[in-house]
């Protein structure tokens, strides 16, 4: 049987619940995060075999804190409980939380009781990371206390008997320095997990539930040759093969070869068994952004035009019963754990699902993590380039370009960008930086070739390390591969008499020019 071994991360609100729910999936577990407010009945029907309480910012005391129905310790499954959520089991056993005389925060040294299955074959002394300002000062009955800092004596306690274990700390974090073991000792010695949830038991649990929903329907899926909807294609593809229909529409935005690339992939001749279908709609788009130069109009036109061109395709397909999206589990997380069904409006083609005719939308990755949806990607055989793609937006090279479009400006930026790509890669830095790319200044400039006077436009590099793209550190590229870059741009482009680099962080500067 699959999924078998459930953790259910109730989320308080705490900043950390989607690393908590990633440490319990490292230890191949499979876990899901669900409002602190789920009822008693729903939670049941889960099955769950441990349950986590996150931290949060409130206080239990305080009014409109966030409190779980009390019965969720009286079912016999296995709870711990993480910052305000150590205390909410205080609170809700009986013991006492109080203001503490000093606020902890940050590194502590903290002393653990290893007789505790909780702490079992650890260190005893090690370094915790606290983030608190009350803390449990009375143990509830039936509670001993299993670990203490200097300022905080309840720093851990459990009830072996009723499987209930607290930590004032947080072990999902890397600062605490045996947080990762401490969270095993909790699946494995106290919920008794094996650890089986495994990419394949995903893949083959997936193709059996989406032959049972899709049955002899028609699915639609929009490529956009990103990582979340390749995956969800091949996905797709294996579990239902030609009743689905890929649509790729090439905007003539995209960088150098990647049209090519998608298509050799998933295209007639490619690596799966689909409908492929390939709309090389360059000229609509070019013609629609002809002399347009605001960034957010761009967009705009875009996106439309998008709307439009699938319009057009899917009349001729005809009526679909699904449509396929790659939304994956932060994206459902961050739209709200009740409300995971919105669509997202950032999605890469906007606005679609309200034109195409359709019943039901299918999401196959919601419940995974991006490491996880590439890990699934190379197990069915995605190639690694498509698999390891930086983030591309869905405007493509319009928002990398300066101003108007024209087709020499594009032709300009793709070569560029593919110049920069391979030697980024050659230095074996593609999978350091996390988006990197050339973009082109509406700026030209006065040089030199041979005896030629030029004047030709000035090419910027931009190379960012970000974890969630909100904000972004410049990149340290050695000095000879941007040399080498630069060289090769003004030689071998036509065009470009400059290069730039561009050494801005994110804020205040974005990742993409426009
Ligand atoms: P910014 O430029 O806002 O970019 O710092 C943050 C991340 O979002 C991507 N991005 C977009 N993606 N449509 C998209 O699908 C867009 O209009 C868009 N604008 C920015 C950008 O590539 C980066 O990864």
């Amino acid at each position: 049987m699959i999924n078998e071994e459930k953790i259910i991360v109730m989320d308080f609100g705490g900043q950390y619940n989607q690393l908590i729910a990633r440490r319990v999936r490292e230890n191949n577990i499979y876990c899901e995060i669900v409002s602190y407010d789920t009822p008693i009945e729903k939670l049941k029907e889960m099955k769950p075999t441990g349950i986590i309480f996150t931290g949060g910012p409130d206080v239990v005391y305080q009014k409109d804190a966030p409190i779980c129905d009390k019965q969720v310790l009286e079912l016999g499954i296995p709870v711990l409980g993480i910052c305000y959520g150590a205390q909410l089991i205080a609170y809700l056993k009986d013991g006492l939380v109080e203001k503490a005389s000093t606020r902890e925060y940050g590194r502590t040294e903290i002393e653990y009781n290893t007789e505790s299955l909780l702490f079992k074959d650890m260190k005893s002394k090690s370094i915790c990371w606290m983030s608190h300002t009350y803390q449990i000062t009375k143990l509830p009955e039936g509670f001993k206390g299993i670990a203490s800092t200097e300022n905080c004596k309840i720093a851990a306690m459990e009830s072996e008997n009723e499987k209930l274990y607290a930590v004032q700390f947080h072990p999902e974090v890397l600062h605490t320095e045996q947080g990762t073991k401490i969270l095993s000792n909790f699946l494995f010695n106290v919920c008794k997990c094996e650890g089986n949830w495994k990419m394949d038991t995903f893949f083959e649990k997936a193709v059996k539930e989406i032959r049972e929903e899709v049955k002899d329907g028609k699915v639609l899926c929009a490529l956009s040759g990103g990582v979340d909807s390749s995956v969800a294609a091949v996905l797709l593809s294996k579990a239902i093969g030609k009743q689905l229909t890929c649509v790729f529409v090439d905007h003539g935005l995209l960088r150098k070869n990647e049209g090519d690339e998608v298509e050799a992939v998933f295209g007639n001749n490619g690596l799966y068994d689909l409908n492929f279908i390939r709309i090389n709609a360059k000229d609509r788009f070019y013609e629609k952004l002809k002399g347009v130069e605001e960034p957010e109009k761009k967009r705009k036109i875009i996106g439309e035009e998008f709307i439009r061109v699938f319009e057009d395709v899917s009349k001729e397909i005809g009526a679909v019963d699904y449509l396929v999206q790659g939304t994956i589990y932060p994206d459902v997380i961050e739209s709200g754990l009740a409300k995971s069904a919105v669509i997202k409006s950032h999605h890469n083609v906007g606005g679609l699902p309200s034109v195409v005719n359709f019943k039901k939308i299918i999401e196959p990755l919601r419940l995974l993590f991006k490491d996880e949806v590439r890990k699934l990607g190379l197990e069915m055989g995605l190639p690694d380039n498509l698999v390891y793609r930086q983030p591309f937006p869905g405007p493509g090279l319009a928002i990398r370009i300066i101003g108007d479009i024209t087709e020499e400006k594009v032709k300009i930026v793709q070569d560029a960008d593919f110049i920069f790509r391979e030697e980024i890669a050659k230095a074996g830095l593609d999978k350091k930086i996390n988006q990197y790319f050339a973009a082109l200044t509406n700026m030209r400039s006065v040089g030199c070739m041979g005896d030629e006077r030029t004047y030709d436009y000035a090419v910027a590099l931009r190379a960012v390390t970000t974890t969630d793209f909100m904000t972004a550190e410049v990149a340290r590229i050695p000095h000879e591969v941007i040399e080498k870059v630069a060289n090769r741009i003004v030689n071998e482009v036509n065009g470009v008499s400059r290069v730039l680099f561009d050494y801005t962080t994110k804020p205040p500067a974005t990742i993409e020019f426009e």
